[in-house]
């Protein structure tokens, strides 16, 4: 299941400019600065193939990249980033659900949640909207590596991973999968790229 290349292959900003050669994918979404692109740069073991940023808002395509030749990863720009002027939030957010709505090869969404910091509003109706048009989920707990601050109220990843599963229990029949990640510490890593693999049947 390991990544042996990776190459970018281009930037869209509608799913009819997506690449057409109909080879699986998998779409990294979640608020904006929750870890994506680092997620992505953590699977494929290289530190600036999709580009970061200490500042929200730094993805605003959808970014193809094409996997041991075979799959794509997708990373897409995050919701929820307040400060982005309101005509681009606005378009990113319309581009990218009809990029899930439309899109015939997506295999699965992983969905993004900071693990950091307690549950979220928007996440979890991030996630009901998901679930309300079946589009097939993963939950991607990021940022476990981060201990205890003042600023996320002092609780630790695990209890913020628990309330979290507990209120999305409330919207969902069966939970979806879930998987806790860091991009320091690579945790995940592996358990992400098999699920992957098996969700692709190879
Ligand atoms: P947008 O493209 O703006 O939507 O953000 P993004 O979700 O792609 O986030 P990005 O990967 O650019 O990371 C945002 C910030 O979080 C950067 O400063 C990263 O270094 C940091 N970060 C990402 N993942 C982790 C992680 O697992 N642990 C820690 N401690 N920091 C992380
Ligand atoms: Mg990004």
């Amino acid at each position: 299941a390991q990544v042996v290349n990776a190459d970018f292959i281009k930037s869209s900003v509608r799913p009819d400019d997506c690449p057409r050669d109909g080879l699986p994918e998998f779409a990294l979404v979640g608020r904006s600065n929750v870890g994506k692109s680092s997620l992505l740069n953590s699977l494929v073991r290289r530190k600036r193939l999709a580009l970061t940023s200490k500042k929200p808002g730094k993805t605003q395509c959808i970014n193809h990249f094409k996997i041991n030749d075979s799959w794509y990863l997708v990373d897409l720009p995050g919701y929820g980033y307040a400060s982005a002027p309101q005509v681009a939030r606005k378009d990113w957010d319309e581009f990218t659900r009809n990029y899930f709505l439309s899109r015939d090869n997506l295999v699965s969404v992983f969905l993004l949640i900071d693990a950091s910091i307690p549950a979220k509003k928007i996440d979890l109706d991030y996630a009901s909207w998901l679930g309300q048009n079946k589009v097939p989920m993963t939950l991607v707990f990021t940022k476990c590596d981060k201990r205890k601050k003042k600023k996320n109220g002092g609780k630790r990843p695990e209890e913020n991973v628990e309330c979290f599963q507990n209120l999305i229990r409330e919207y969902f029949e069966a939970a979806p999968p879930w998987i806790m990640t860091s991009s320091v510490t690579n945790q995940g890593r592996d358990e992400i790229l098999l699920h992957m693999s098996q969700l692709r049947n190879y």
